[in-house]
């Protein structure tokens, strides 16, 4: 197996591009092979976290069980974006055709206000929202797991949880990918001794081989399982929380703890050149851009084009021009304010917002406004998961940037989230990402910050043949599709898909972030003289999101872990007899 030691962290590069992007030690021109297996897959960010997953499907749980089982193993294993104190999204198909999704996003805390991170001149406070106990949002990943398994799940909260429990407890004996992102981060751990206390030894690092204990989060973990979600938004978790809370100068109270619910959402639904696409409507921008860049994409024929053709590319980013220009206008939490879902997803829609293509020139985003539309109504990590009956789940869970706030509960062992910087905390100010909100995304109590995670799950006649999603901020939507059209468009196996360049745009900042090998120098110079003059290369260790899959084919269930980092796809035989 191919395995590339990784981490994310915001280099002077990265702000430079105000991107949070993926590091890595080597290209990923060498794929992985992708994982077979006819009774189940599960591909993590994450090895442990696979395994457990693999785990609850070989001792008979099925694809919701062993989410769940993922979820509370990421938060022990990839404490960079798995989480208790963040939260996430799942899309869930089961084998009888029922499709739902559920939305445990983090909420702006109830003393929460508009201008809460601008100074006294209405100028926009450095670091407030991202660096601070005010970055934290109430905490939504506990809410939805449980509430995932109580409802779709078929074993106890004891069996899921257990895995990690005892991963916490006993320990982790530390990788490459772990050891080197907790050293990275060192000098903002020390600002607060409960995560220096988790995060660094003594004064020192950590060492791979050393063995890293999480005792405090295995008792957080423990208070959930004995007591279910009042084992941690109420009792001695929420005491934690708050205590840290009043500590820091942070927001959230016991009462904003007690009132949170995950929302069951339906789908955001749309075909794609005879597919279903099913995935997270808002709070995740994610499914609505995804389904309307493949509507304005499907009357070209990307395939004639070819895979990394100039006229592809060029048609793509002007897709995602136009969605991403709808994005910082239209969408907000659905709950405040009327996202017009129906419009932006309808193909007749597209197809005048795309009217005034051009195929033989870059358009220019000071010319590309939000459409009119009738009004009516970098850290994450995504796992994606199947089972031998066909039940499949997409997830994709978040602290925001890599180990949110850096903040740990003190007590509790658990990062908190800098995800109130996904609000638009000024009308037009790029966010950490560089991407603009409006009215539809401030800052109000109680409201769901604007999401980009999409999970997604793709439809062939009736059954789900692809599973997949990623980090990446504002770029895991344009990576998601890019999966999609590289397995419907260009027929690629999972293994190619997942691991070919990809390239970003996201209408402002006007430019095209590109990864290495994504633009062969004619390419580049037929898209330049096209006028996409801001080709910007990530260079050899970055790269964008990273797409852990699930494919049906007819060899089997194929999963990949993105060669792009650590963890992997682990596969589960059927059962004989079945
Ligand atoms: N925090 C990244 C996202 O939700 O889009």
């Amino acid at each position: 197996m191919y395995y590339r030691a990784i981490f994310c962290i915001r280099l002077a590069t990265a702000a430079l591009l105000n991107l949070t992007v993926v590091i890595s030690s080597t290209a990923w021109a060498k794929a992985r092979e992708a994982e077979l297996a006819d009774g189940g897959m599960v591909a993590t960010r994450s090895s442990w976290a696979s395994q457990i997953g693999a785990d609850i499907l070989s001792q008979g749980g099925n694809a919701v069980d062993a989410a769940v089982a993922v979820g509370f193993g990421l938060a022990v294993s990839y404490p960079s974006a798995g989480n208790l104190g963040g939260g996430g999204f799942m899309v869930i198909r089961l084998a009888d055709g029922t499709v739902i999704t559920n939305d445990h996003r983090e909420k702006a805390p109830g003393n929460a206000t508009k201008d809460m991170f601008l100074d006294e001149n209405g100028d926009v406070v450095k670091g407030l929202s991202t660096r601070s106990h005010l970055a934290a949002g109430v905490p939504g990943s506990v809410a939805g797991l449980l509430d995932v398994l109580e409802k779709y799940g078929t074993m106890t909260r004891a069996q899921v949880m257990q895995p990690a429990i005892e991963l916490a407890s006993n320990g982790i004996v530390l990788d490459r990918d772990l050891a080197e992102s907790f050293a990275r981060r060192k000098r903002e751990f020390a600002k607060y001794p409960a995560s220096a206390a988790v995060f660094t030894k003594g004064s020192g690092s950590y060492q791979i081989g050393d063995l890293w204990r999480q005792p405090d989060l295995a008792a957080s973990l423990e208070r959930i399982k004995e007591r279910g979600k009042a084992g941690f938004y109420q009792g001695e978790t929420a005491d934690l929380l708050v205590a840290e809370m009043q500590r820091g100068g942070g927001l959230i109270s016991h009462e904003d703890l007690r009132s949170y619910e995950s929302v069951w959402r339906e789908p955001i639904r749309g075909t794609y050149r005879g597919h279903e696409i099913v995935s997270m409507p808002p709070p995740s921008s994610g499914g609505v851009l995804l389904v309307q860049m493949l509507n304005m994409l499907e009357a070209h024929d990307l395939a004639a084009m070819g895979y990394g053709s100039a006229q592809a590319i060029h048609t793509i980013i002007e897709a995602e021009r136009r969605a991403y220009a709808d994005r910082a206008q239209h969408l907000g939490d659905v709950d405040f304010y009327p996202v017009p879902i129906t419009q932006l997803t309808d193909k007749e829609y597209a197809k005048a917002r795309f009217a005034n293509f051009d195929p033989t020139k870059a358009g220019r985003s000071e010319d590309i406004e939000a459409g009119r539309v009738p009004v009516e109504s970098m850290e994450t990590t995504h796992a994606s998961v199947i089972d031998a009956k066909g039940n499949a789940v997409a997830y994709t869970t978040t602290l925001n940037l890599s180990y949110g706030s850096k903040i740990v509960v003190a007590g509790a062992g658990f990062l908190l989230n800098n995800e109130m910087d996904d609000f638009s905390v000024k009308e037009n100010v790029a966010n950490y990402y560089g991407v603009i909100g409006r009215e539809a995304n401030r800052i109000e109590a109680g409201k769901r910050m604007l999401s980009s995670m999409t999970p997604t799950i793709v439809l062939k006649e009736g059954a789900p043949i692809l599973v997949t999603g990623s980090p990446g901020g504002s770029t895991i939507i344009t990576t998601t599709m890019q999966v999609i059209l590289n397995v419907i468009d260009h027929q690629m196996s999972l293994s190619d898909a997942v691991s070919s360049p990809r390239f970003h745009h996201q209408w402002l900042p006007d430019r095209v972030l590109v990864e290495p090998f994504a633009l062969s120098p004619d390419t580049r110079a037929v898209l330049e003289g096209m006028g996409h003059a801001q080709l910007l290369d990530l260079g050899t260790r970055f790269s964008l999101g990273d797409a852990n899959s699930v494919m049906r084919t007819e060899r089997g269930y194929e999963g990949m872990a993105d060669p792009r980092n650590a963890g992997s796809a682990v596969g589960v035989a059927k059962p004989s007899g079945e």
